[in-house]
């Protein structure tokens, strides 16, 4: 048995997002944000735990006491080699899941052990996410301004000819008007800005960069994706409130504004990403029923390694009796893990 994760890695993954959108779909727009977590939660804990690794969770639902399944510090695997960090965001988007809007996914990114930045009390980060071609262009201490003409002078285009991702927040007012004035177009979105970066990191997607402050861990699940596709990123800690401030500085001293790069938030070469779509968005498909009895998946895994990007459609046939719109967290692991 190998203690680095190997290729077969990349499959298992994908099993695990399947599962936890699976068992999400049926709670699109049904107004309740917990329930299709819940459900995507308990839906990824049990396939994780079919995989051979020895993994801990460093990025999940929160501590122990506040979460059940899948806390920062949770075992999960089989114990046996090898040994690694994973990053799991069982719905990346619950109000998304819960209005039935574009772009809810289930995500879940694996490094090697210890590789993972751990963001102890920050919650919120602000980042920058381009392409492999302007990778070398992007400096977060700079102004926005002049990253977008870095960027645009990276990818021999005009500043007008860039989309940036920016979710829609109270905070990022003064981003957006900057972004307006400098000519860039801009995709204002409520939520997802794991969907945000990895459209960003991916040439061609219609988004260009991705801007903002959003929340710490889906900072660090985006990193290994943008890391496995050579993309750029940087990051820094953003608290948006004096307690997040006053404990991430005690907790990282002069480091509290440092620039994070790619290296420093994944710090090893390989590292593995995968997503499932639960609601439909133009990135990746959500998870649809057909009339046979039969339900479909839409998924995207990354190798960083490799560098290979793998879209998997998968075509679920489900045994009689089970009721497709409802599936239970047995019914949803039995049907990805099959
Ligand atoms: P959830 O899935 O936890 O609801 O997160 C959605 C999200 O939009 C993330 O994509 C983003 O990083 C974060 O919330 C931003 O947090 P906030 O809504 O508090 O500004």
């Amino acid at each position: 048995m190998s203690d680095k994760p190997d290729r077969n890695l990349a499959m298992e993954l994908v099993r695990v997002t399947e599962a936890a959108a699976l068992s999400a779909a049926h709670h699109m727009g049904m107004g309740d944000k917990e329930a299709g977590d819940q459900a995507a939660v308990d839906s990824m804990r049990a396939v994780l735990d079919t995989i051979s690794m020895d993994g801990t969770v460093v990025i999940g639902e929160g501590e122990k006491d506040e979460a059940p399944m899948l806390y920062n510090g949770e075992k999960v695997g089989s114990g046996s080699p090898p040994a690694v960090d994973v990053a799991v965001d069982p719905v990346e988007g619950t109000r998304l899941l819960a209005l039935g809007r574009p772009n809810a996914t289930s995500v879940i990114a694996i490094s090697e052990r210890d590789s993972m930045w751990k963001p102890g009390s920050s919650l919120y980060m602000k980042k920058i996410v381009v392409d492999r071609n302007a990778k070398h262009a992007i400096d977060i201490s700079l102004s926005t301004t002049t990253n977008l003409h870095r960027i645009a002078g990276a990818l021999g285009r005009q500043v007008h000819e860039l989309t940036v991702f920016v979710l829609d927040k109270p905070r990022h007012k003064e981003l957006i008007a900057e972004i307006r004035q400098a000519g860039a177009r801009i995709s204002i979105q409520t939520d997802g800005d794991v969907v945000g970066a990895l459209m960003a990191a991916i040439p061609g997607t219609g988004v260009d960069i991705l801007m903002g402050t959003g929340g710490t861990p889906e900072g660090i699940i985006a990193a290994a994706a943008v890391k496995a596709l050579n993309g750029g990123m940087q990051a820094m800690c953003d608290p948006q409130s004096d307690a997040e401030r006053e404990k991430v500085m005690a907790e990282l001293g002069d480091d509290f504004d440092k620039t994070l790069t790619l290296n420093d938030l994944i710090k090893c070469e390989d590292a593995f990403f995968a997503a499932t779509g639960i609601t439909d968005g133009p990135f990746l498909e959500g998870v649809h029923y057909d009339r046979q009895g039969g339900v479909t998946t839409h998924s995207i895994v990354i190798r960083a390694l490799s560098g290979s990007m793998r879209y998997i459609k998968g075509v679920h046939q489900l045994r009689r009796g089970l009721d497709l719109r409802r599936l239970d967290v047995r019914e949803a692991v039995e049907v990805a893990t099959l």
